[in-house]
């Protein structure tokens, strides 16, 4: 028999553990636009539109980080297993749909839970159903929450180490400094016997990165514009869709991708009862997406108190995959 665990922190009646609020949205976006580069800050981007618009992306032939990553998995699921051992149960970081988590766990032994964590419901709840077929006898624990803010996890009986899971390179859409903190904050709660398995996009030709940003067919465009939809919608803002347009272009000092929206006008909008104007060409600086070489993730990974125990990367060095162990902290 299948079971949705019994969290333990206080249900919300979309029965997940819930720890996000309008309230942040709204406080976050008028703090961001008020800057003097005004911001948007990317968790965001993932209402269920957002969710739909990134699986898209996903399927570009340009963003090759998916399918990359995808390989990688498929090729070292067997040695991941053994590294995790038996019982142990499966924590993803931004789960959206669990195409990746099922790789781990079809190969995993008697894995006793998968705790999904994501900032989208829609995405936690949308695959409930086939898990609990796929999947009897384990134990699915959804957790709402955003988690740069909150990483509580429920307590589940019987089962052993805590594996951690975070692909796709979202720990690249943090700083250098947010992601050493983030990874600190993971070792915490992954505890001791603890395990992360994470996805880490690579440096490489600029070329193959802008395009991987700004695919032909304008599936991040249309995500990255949902932004200021969601923000019409939830807050009662004035965006004009048609008056900002997407840009995404690496930055090679920084090593990080940036993705912003253009203003294509003078232009006012209002949000909540504030008023921001914008020139002709100034931007929303909405997302960066680091990338690290190898020696370089690494090296921040120990300085958030893991020790490096695995690394595999594709043929064409586009995509690394690491797996760490929680260590003691220098
Ligand atoms: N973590 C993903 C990345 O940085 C997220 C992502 C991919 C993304 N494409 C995007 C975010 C486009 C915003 C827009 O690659």
């Amino acid at each position: 028999m299948n079971r949705i665990a019994n969290v333990k922190p206080s249900l919300k009646n979309d029965g997940a553990v819930s720890t996000s609020n309008t309230g942040d949205f709204r406080a976050e976006v008028i703090a961001g636009l008020s800057a003097a580069q005004k911001t948007l800050p990317c968790k965001y981007f993932y209402d269920e539109r957002g969710a739909q618009l990134f699986e898209a992306i996903c399927r570009t032939p340009e963003y090759y980080v998916t399918r990359t990553e995808m390989a990688l998995l498929q090729s070292h699921a067997a040695e991941i297993a053994t590294l995790a051992g038996s019982s142990a149960q499966l924590i993803e970081f931004g789960s959206g749909v669990p195409t990746k988590a099922c790789v781990l766990l079809d190969s995993m032994k008697r894995p006793a839970a998968y705790v999904p964590i994501d900032i989208c419901s829609a995405s936690l709840f949308a695959e409930l159903h086939n898990l609990a077929v796929r999947y009897p006898g384990l134990a699915v624990a959804p957790v709402r929450a955003d988690f740069t803010r909150s990483l509580r996890l429920p307590e589940i009986f019987g089962a052993r180490r805590r594996v951690g899971f975070f692909p796709g390179s979202t720990i690249g859409n943090f700083t250098p400094e947010d992601a050493r903190a983030f990874l600190r904050r993971v070792a915490g709660v992954l505890g001791q016997e603890g395990m992360l398995v994470i996805g880490v996009d690579m440096k490489k030709n600029p070329r193959i990165l802008d395009a991987a940003y700004s695919d032909a067919g304008g599936a991040t465009a249309a995500f990255n514009l949902n932004l200021l939809k969601r923000i019409n919608r939830e807050l009662k803002a004035t965006f004009d869709l048609d008056a900002f347009t997407h840009y995404a272009h690496y930055n090679e000092a920084l090593g990080r991708v940036e993705m912003h929206l253009y203003s294509l006008a003078f232009q006012s909008v209002r949000v909540d009862g504030h008023l921001f104007s914008f020139t002709p060409g100034e931007s929303i600086h909405t997302e960066n997406s680091h990338k690290y070489a190898p020696d370089e993730f690494q090296a921040l990974a120990r300085e958030a108190g893991f020790q490096p125990t695995k690394l595999w990367m594709d043929e064409a060095k586009l995509f690394s995959l690491h797996c760490l162990n929680v260590g003691s902290i220098h």
